[in-house]
């Protein structure tokens, strides 16, 4: 019995022990591979970004309670700082509002008008089982006091089942025209894309590795069955996305725009890579304005992110775009920059000095010396549609600054009579609110999903189509 209950406690505190070791190799293993992780995550940002210090991740902000004291720019003063009251009023500064824009953050679009040569280079109506025309088009763009020539590929699905001019969604996408769909007529770009050895891009050539790597991004089905032509292009074709892309970007043919930025050494011309890929949306738009079978007034600039960003941008400056769709955009798209919340002018101008004209960067730390914040661009579209949107764990693009820049854009709409009441409170995650501005905050992550996509199609079914329909 002793000897039974000796060997019982025995047995016990083996057990405890053994527990106690188990427990504590599980929580170092966690360590372990948390540090991995951080570690894994610092090596790709000294990769992507060999020329920023990763000290400014260090005081990023992610608190509410830590976002400054701020007082926006009035949406209703003029640039010349006069109360304006009517919608007249507000039309005849849009060009002084659009060029404190272009000077302070995104750079001064050229108006100089390039040659342009258009190209249908395949075409088929047996996209998506018969359902689609696919056409791929060039533009090759010339340079009129230089020689050079600049090419990109359009790609574009319409539905058959329609015979007059559809409306359309035209948005860049981020790996190539190729990686939207797992059609596999769709060409591969041969400009420079980043590499992706996790999709197996190996170098900066794009190949089959990573056909149909985003298509969770692009329901182009669902986009035709609802009748509506999808227009993309990659948006390196028009400048590679990174710092030394310029001189193989669309600013080589304005050659008299470029300067020398001292901080980075590279050729940097005064309108950045979001100025660029703006720029392309409107060429392409050009191209839908002689497609008889696209209705170039119904055309909805859409894009996610650094995309959604050139997305307000390009509507905002071509005002021939009938709405935007602002997704996931956050710093210098939707997000209202006073915040600092997430990225921040100093993060994003590190990072990404290429996106932006060079002066932005002079206000990191100082973004209440800015004359102008985000709401002011989202007014720009007035009194055109937009929709922006936010994911309720996307932290960086600074949801909450995404719908006050929207809602702090709304007295705009209402110099037009429109309504935007709903606007006054931020939905909860899953909940939109419909109008003249619409805004969304889905549940997850930085993306743009089907979700994101049935509220697009419906606000562009109210807007661009039939009235009736709106919620
Ligand atoms: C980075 C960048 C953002 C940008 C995003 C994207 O996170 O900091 O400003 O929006 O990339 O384009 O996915």
């Amino acid at each position: 019995m002793e000897i039974n209950e000796e060997y019982v406690m025995k047995s016990k505190k083996i057990t405890w022990i053994g527990i106690g070791l188990f427990t504590v190799l599980m929580y170092l293993m966690g360590v372990f591979s948390g540090v991995v992780d951080a570690a894994k995550e610092l090596w790709k940002f000294h990769q992507d970004f060999p020329h920023a210090s990763i000290s400014i991740l260090l005081d990023i902000n992610q608190n509410e309670e830590k976002v400054p004291a701020y007082e926006l720019p009035p949406v209703l003063r003029s640039v010349a700082g006069k109360p304006m009251t009517s919608a007249e009023q507000w039309q005849n500064n849009q060009q002084d509002l659009l060029a404190q824009f272009a000077k302070h953050i995104y750079g001064q679009t050229p108006s100089k008008q390039l040659l342009v040569t258009s190209r249908v280079i395949e075409s088929s109506k047996q996209a998506f089982n018969d359902k689609a025309l696919r056409q791929q088009v060039t533009l090759t763009f010339q340079g009129q006091s230089n020689s050079l020539e600049h090419k990109i590929t359009m790609l574009i699905y319409r539905p058959n089942n329609i015979s007059g001019p559809v409306p359309a969604f035209l948005g860049l996408n981020f790996r190539g025209n190729h990686t939207i769909t797992s059609d596999p007529a769709v060409l591969l770009t041969q400009n420079w894309v980043k590499k992706d050895v996790e999709h197996g891009v190996l170098s900066n050539q794009a190949t089959d590795a990573n056909r149909g790597q985003r298509v969770r991004r692009y329901p182009i089905e669902m986009i035709i069955d609802r009748g509506y032509a999808f227009v993309t292009a990659y948006y390196g074709d028009f400048y590679p996305d990174h710092i030394n892309g310029q001189p193989n970007s669309i600013h080589s043919l304005f050659s008299d725009d470029i300067s020398k930025d001292a901080t980075n050494d590279v050729n940097i011309a005064k309108w950045g890579a979001i100025g660029a890929w703006s720029w392309g949306m409107s060429r392409m738009l050009d191209y839908l304005e002689l497609d008889e079978s696209i209705d170039a007034s119904r055309v909805v600039t859409i894009g996610h992110s650094r995309l959604g960003k050139a997305s307000l941008w390009s509507a905002a400056q071509d005002q021939r775009f009938a709405a935007a769709i602002s997704n996931n955009s956050g710093s210098v798209g939707a997000a209202l920059s006073r915040r600092q919340f997430g990225e921040t002018v100093k993060i994003i101008t590190t990072m990404f000095p290429h996106w932006f004209t060079p002066e932005f960067k002079n206000y990191a730390e100082q973004e209440d010396k800015l004359p102008i914040d985000q709401h002011q661009l989202i007014a720009l579209l007035a009194p055109r549609p937009v929709y922006v949107a936010s994911g309720s764990k996307d932290h960086w693009a600074d949801p909450r600054g995404e719908f006050l820049a929207a809602s702090a854009a709304a007295p705009v709409y209402q110099l037009f009579g429109m309504d935007t009441d709903k606007l006054s409170t931020m939905p909860d995650v899953g909940e939109a609110i419909t109008g003249p501005i619409s805004y969304h905050l889905r549940d997850g992550k930085h993306d743009m999903l089907t979700f994101d996509w049935n509220h697009y199609l419906n606000f562009a079914d109210c807007h661009l189509v039939e009235k009736s329909v709106c919620q």
